[in-house]
């Protein structure tokens, strides 16, 4: 992904959470991307982590109270506010979000805030019942109605399954967030809507088995959070995976089966510019579905009678012939023939072009963290070596924006 941080003024506040010393690791994420990041924070905030370990991860004195010293010299909110490309409030609480929301200016973050120049994040951070509560909650409407960015815990995938509202989000999903937002400014997919099916389907049997494959939608997930750090609006359509997406701007789609997959797919193909195929559909699902657990049999095998399912390409494809303005890039998984067999999907499904894998490449296709790709269009076929699918997903986008631009 294209840094989007590097030079980038960040001014972190951190207020008195327990969540206070995860503000070391978003220092350390920064900074490692190659923002530069002034830290402001509150009284009670430093009773949670000293401001020692955060000037040593800084490189900067940190800003807590409004005169820097018993000379008169103070330390000015105005000029922070005019200095900062961005403000992000983490942990915050609901004291903080409180004041922020009626502007109690009572300590110098918040009067940082109320001079703030730069668009506000703020990533809550407090119990599930005070995050709950109606006032916490129309606090942050409040700020939310201003234009301020509110980080939601649980935004991350992973995190909204496993733990309860309230808790500060993530680390890196701040961090993301922050990317996502200056990656928007200026991204070469800002204004485009693309659709991404991703992963595996599953096709039930009986009630507690089901035929799926090995797709972990790895490749999938990398092409979303690049289109999305491009600017774009990602509409995510989902087998199911364990793959985490951390963009939180997705609109995320989670199906199980085939034709659960099409539904989704098409409903969503009328307001995207483009569609990336990844997902592994399955071709074929079982003619009937037992409603009860099936039982082994005595003797003889068992025969499965499979019918097949609908080609989301193909018909998004067809649908594309009204519009020819969209761009729709396939997918294919090959053994055999590969070219033959991926040009001619690329003329069936009408993409406009396609992406090969060959299982016969080392370190290619399913549940590998790296790819080895060809590009094949209706003009010719481009090879690219074997890379990390992070970087398979850059080469895939920079085809994608290219094709959108001839069209336009
Ligand atoms: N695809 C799809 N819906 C299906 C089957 C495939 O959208 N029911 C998409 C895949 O996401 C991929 C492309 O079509 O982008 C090619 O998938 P692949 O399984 O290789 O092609 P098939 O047409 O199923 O051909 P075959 O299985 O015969 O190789």
């Amino acid at each position: 992904m294209t840094n989007m941080l590097k030079g980038k003024k960040i001014v972190l506040g951190i207020t008195g959470s327990i969540a206070a010393y995860k503000a070391c690791y978003i220092i350390r994420g920064l900074i490692k991307k190659g923002a530069e990041v002034q830290v402001v924070i509150t009284p009670a905030g430093k009773e949670f982590i000293t401001p020692i370990t955060l000037s040593a991860l800084t490189s900067k004195p940190v800003i807590s109270e409004f005169f820097a010293q018993r000379d008169g010299t103070w330390n000015s909110h105005v000029d922070i506010g005019l200095w900062a490309d961005a403000m992000l409030i983490a942990p915050a609480t609901a004291s903080t979000i409180g004041k922020m929301a009626h502007g109690v200016a009572d300590n110098m973050l918040i009067t940082t805030y109320l001079s703030m120049k730069a668009p506000v994040f703020v990533a809550p951070a407090m119990d599930l019942d005070m995050y709950a509560h109606p006032s916490t909650q129309a606090n942050l409407d409040r700020l939310r109605s201003w234009g301020n960015h509110i980080i939601e815990p649980g935004t991350g995938e992973l995190a909204s399954h496993l733990v309860g509202k309230g808790r500060m989000e993530e680390p890196e999903n701040i961090i993301l967030c922050l990317e996502e937002y200056f990656a928007g400014r200026g991204g070469d997919l800002l204004g485009k809507t693309v659709l991404i099916t991703a992963g595996p389907t599953y096709e039930k049997i009986d009630p507690v088995r089901f035929i799926g494959n090995y797709s972990s939608g790895k490749m999938g997930i990398a092409i979303a959070d690049e289109c999305a750090a491009r600017g774009a609006k990602v509409i995510l359509v989902s087998g199911p995976m364990l793959q985490v997406t951390h963009f939180p701007m997705y609109r995320h789609c989670r199906v199980e089966s085939a034709a659960e997959m099409y539904d989704a797919s098409v409903a969503a193909f009328a307001e995207a510019d483009a569609a990336i195929m990844t997902a592994a559909v399955a071709d074929y699902t079982p003619a009937h579905v037992e409603m009860e657990k099936m039982k082994r049999e005595k003797t003889g095998d068992l025969l499965l009678a499979l019918k097949p399912t609908r080609d989301i390409a193909a018909s998004l494809g067809e649908l594309k012939r009204k519009d020819e303005r969209k761009v729709l890039v396939g997918f294919a998984l090959e053994t055999n023939d590969e070219t033959w067999n991926a040009k001619d999907k690329l003329m069936r499904k009408n993409l406009d072009f396609i992406v090969l894998n060959s299982l016969k490449d080392e370190g290619a296709g399913f549940r590998c963290d790296t790819n080895k790709i060809s590009i094949i269009d209706h003009k010719g076929k481009n090879d690219y070596p074997l890379k990390p699918k992070t970087e398979v997903a850059e080469d895939i986008v920079d085809r994608l924006v290219e094709v959108l631009k001839n069209k336009s």
